[in-house]
């Protein structure tokens, strides 16, 4: 059941690596790093940050209503940056897709990414871009807990409702969180931290030092705690609340998504040209679909319940409401400017520590 909403959070938007070769509509599997095929007129060859699933689905909807082929590779916030830095002078990407846009302002502090304007992006509301059109907004997801109920009620626990209850010593190495230096997710939730904290990192870096006990590992990717919680590895995960239904929905009922009062953090996953795009036309037109409602409306129907950007796009009724929900004020330019930095301190100075 779809049911048609309305945009209206005024939020101030803003490895070797895994070698996954995925076969995309073209039924074309690409080897991670195999440029040969590269040629426009034809062809997208696309970093994909959403699930695998919605990359699968989007680029395969893409190539029937287009005509020209696309490829994906699924990869992590970090990652997805790791291999654009990487293919700076021989771009292995066309277009970067999904993933939250603080990746993207990191990336563009880099010119690492072609600003495009859209013609479609004309109907995204101005919260959800990049105004010189370097990324562009196609969904919005928001942060949450993911719980195992039976964990925590074996604990004597209910299902946390602040970052504070995340400190329980009830819930040593019993919390599911990825690394910020690779997963967007992860990095949203750090960068929460920063503006609970009024911008004070070190503070920011505090909390997280605090809760480090009582994290049992760091994962690459933001949604893996979601498995985790699911198989009872853990008792919760800090993850995007979609990740959540998603995973409750594939045979989990046992999860439950709860939000932070203190107030959580939100990603705009964004969508870009890469610099250098060896098939620029065919980035270009990838780009133009991607904001259109039609391939906004695609993810639900593989499990992926992110709020589209585009206003005239139907909303699932499985989406968060942003609106009933407690948001910091998440600017993820200022947020991916902060990126590299921040995210260095948090590997020296708390996934590093010793756990006591
Ligand atoms: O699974 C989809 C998703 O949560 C997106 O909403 C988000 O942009 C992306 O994954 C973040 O992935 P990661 O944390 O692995 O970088």
């Amino acid at each position: 059941m779809t049911k048609r909403r309305r945009a209206r959070r005024g939020a101030t938007l803003t490895t070797a690596l895994a070698a996954v070769v995925v076969a995309a509509a073209s039924g074309c599997a690409r080897e991670a790093g195999d440029v040969s095929a590269d040629k426009d007129g034809g062809v997208v060859h696309v970093a994909c940050g959403a699930t695998e699933e919605w990359c699968a689905a989007t680029t395969e909807q893409f190539t029937k209503t287009t005509g020209v082929k696309a490829d994906f590779v699924r990869l992590s916030s970090g990652e997805a940056l790791a291999r654009i830095q990487a293919g700076k002078d021989n771009a292995e990407f066309d277009v970067w897709y999904g993933g939250p846009a603080d990746g993207y302002a990191a990336a563009g502090e880099e010119s690492l990414l072609m600003p495009y304007l859209s013609a479609n992006a004309k109907a995204i509301p101005d919260k959800y871009k990049d105004p010189s059109g370097l990324w562009t907004g196609v969904y919005v997801g928001a942060l949450g807990f993911c719980s195992n109920k039976e964990l925590l009620e074996e604990k004597g626990l209910k299902a946390p409702e602040s970052w504070a209850d995340l400190l329980d010593p009830k819930l040593k190495k019993d919390i599911g969180i990825a690394h910020p230096s690779t997963s967007g997710t992860a990095y949203t939730a750090l960068w929460t931290q920063v503006q609970l904290a009024d911008g004070d990192k070190s503070q920011a870096l505090r909390y997280m030092r605090e809760l480090h006990p009582n994290v049992l590992q760091y994962t690459k990717s933001g949604s893996a705690p979601a498995q985790m919680t699911a198989r009872g590895e853990v008792a919760v995960g800090v993850l995007f609340s979609h990740d959540c239904i998603a995973t409750q929905e594939a045979g989990f009922p046992g999860l439950e998504v709860t939000f932070p009062s203190e107030g959580t953090g939100y990603e705009t996953g964004g969508i870009a040209v890469v610099r250098g795009a060896k098939n620029p036309g065919s980035a270009k037109k990838f780009v133009d679909w991607a904001l259109t409602p039609e391939a906004q409306e695609i993810g639900p129907g593989v499990k992926a319940y992110q709020f589209p950007t585009h206003p005239d796009a139907e909303v699932s009724d499985k989406v968060v409401d942003l609106d009933g929900i407690k948001v910091v004020d998440y600017d993820a330019v200022e947020a991916g400017e902060a990126k590299p930095a921040l995210t260095k301190r948090f590997d020296e100075e708390v996934a590093q520590a010793p756990k006591s």
